[in-house]
């Protein structure tokens, strides 16, 4: 190295950093929380209304928990995880998805002793290491949901048929495809795997290099590969529709029988075996009816494997999750409008000391009534105060001045008439409340507290 770029580096080293997010995150700044909002209020919706309790597991776990569930072959596992030691020598990683979290808690917590099956939701950010592009981050959003402790088919078209009731609330339902297939169970998935192996024997040099890595590692993965000659050759592979045991078999018959009998309609997709590794038989996938597979909104399955493999009894369970980035995207490119109730009400603009504590109080009392109010309480010029208001976009401005004060009255403002009148002080909250009109009052109430 010469002496200059060892100054440069050295330069670089030391100029401060630009403050900024870091590649594939973002900010949700308040315009975009309307949405996050609203999807929320769908989710716990029609959760709620089927029973499911929300929980939510830490940010971060053991590494072991993510690669003993997802499997150590996966993108997931082997390239996208935010991993790190803590001051312990512990290995810790960032969740990167839900579903083994939500698994190591019904472990940990004892819940095999609640009524079975249990079922649970989330909505929370996870982190993935992926290569930033559009619908891919590095911290995301996910909404999902886990029923643990009985396997029925009717479970898994139920999961399906609550993710496509919250599309359809959130009107981007008609804009997916979804997608299933059955990757069996592990009797007939050994069988099958060994088969799809001795296809590919001679055929290796047409695979691409992450595929020639799954051959060995993850062959299940060779069947949905996006390159042009890995597909063409999966499309001749054989098909695991064939090895599929007699209960496998039952079950997916079952299970499509349910979705028909839902009026759910779906593709089914030979080629479906999703990117984690813990799923057995139903997998599925609401893929975006121009852009296919890439980017699907959401997907899920049956891992009735997945308790044993963490170390606990076997258990049986079906989940899905969805993520909402993407589904915002959806909404955006649909022009669909989220209910917002950030829209203020009143402004309140005073002058003087008097006037400042007299506004202080009102502006509570009219907050307290249900009314959105927001006040100029530095130390702007009256003028200033009328331009913020207007900045508001508010329907009204109170006007609290000296002459005001002294004589018990406060001026309100229709911004849109630009009319102005008096009005007592003490029955301006309820002049207000009544141009508001009731039922657009902002009011809440927080419940009744029990005590045992
Ligand atoms: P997944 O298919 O890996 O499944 O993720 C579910 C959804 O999360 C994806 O369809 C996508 O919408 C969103 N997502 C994933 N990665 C990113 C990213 N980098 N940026 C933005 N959005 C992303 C799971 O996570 C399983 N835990 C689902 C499940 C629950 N299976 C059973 N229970």
């Amino acid at each position: 190295m010469t002496e200059g770029t060892s100054n440069e580096s050295e330069e670089k080293k030391q100029k401060p950093r630009k403050l900024q997010t870091p590649l594939g995150v973002f900010d949700i700044l308040p315009d975009q929380q309307l949405y996050y909002t609203f999807i929320k209020k769908v989710v716990r919706h029609r959760c709620r209304q089927s029973g499911f309790r929300r929980i939510t597991t830490p940010i971060f776990e053991f590494t072991e928990v993510f690669q003993r569930s997802i499997g150590d072959e996966t993108d997931i596992v082997s390239k996208e995880m935010y991993t790190f030691m803590d001051k312990g020598e512990r290995s810790l990683t960032l969740r990167p998805e839900g579903t083994a979290g939500v698994v190591r808690a019904y472990i940990e917590n004892g819940m095999k002793e609640l009524p079975q099956p249990v079922e649970l939701y989330y909505i929370e950010p996870f982190f993935r290491y992926d290569r930033p592009q559009k619908g891919r981050y590095r911290q995301f959003w996910q909404f999902g949901f886990e029923v643990i402790g009985e396997s029925d088919p009717a479970l898994d078209a139920q999961i399906v048929l609550l993710s496509n009731k919250i599309l359809e609330d959130l009107g981007i339902a008609g804009l997916f495809k979804i997608q299933v297939n059955t990757i069996g169970c592990q009797l007939c998935r050994t069988k099958y795997v060994a088969d799809l192996q001795n296809y590919y024997v001679g055929k290796e040099r047409s695979l691409c290099e992450s595929c020639l890595v799954r051959l060995k590692k993850n062959p299940l993965r060779l069947l949905d590969c996006k390159e042009e000659d890995c597909a063409i050759l999966a499309q001749l592979a054989p098909k695991l529709s064939m090895y599929l045991c007699k209960e496998c078999k039952e079950y997916d018959e079952k299970f499509l029988s349910y979705l028909d009998e839902l009026d759910i309609s779906y593709e089914k997709n030979e080629k479906l075996v999703r990117g984690l590794d813990y799923y057995t038989r139903t997998v599925f996938e609401f893929w975006d009816r121009y852009q296919g597979a890439q980017n699907a909104i959401g997907g899920g399955g049956r891992y009735d494997g997945l308790m044993e493999i963490m170390g606990s009894q076997p258990t049986p369970a079906v989940g899905a999750a969805f993520g909402i980035e993407r589904i915002i995207y959806h909404m955006k490119r649909e022009k669909l409008q989220v209910p917002s109730k950030d829209d203020i009400h009143v402004f309140v603009a005073q002058l003087g000391d008097e006037a400042k504590k007299k506004c202080l109080k009102l502006l509570w009392d009219l907050r307290e009534r249900g009314i959105r109010s927001v006040g100029a309480l530095g130390k702007g010029s009256m003028k200033a105060q009328l331009k913020l208001a207007d900045k508001f976009n508010v329907p009204y401005t109170l006007i609290l001045g000296i002459t005001e004060v002294r004589d018990g009255t406060v001026i309100i403002r229709d911004m849109a008439k630009g009319q102005q009148r008096f009005v007592q002080h003490d029955d301006i909250v309820e002049e207000v409340a009544k141009l508001i009109g009731e039922k657009n009052l902002d009011t809440y109430t927080p419940g009744e507290l029990m005590y045992d």
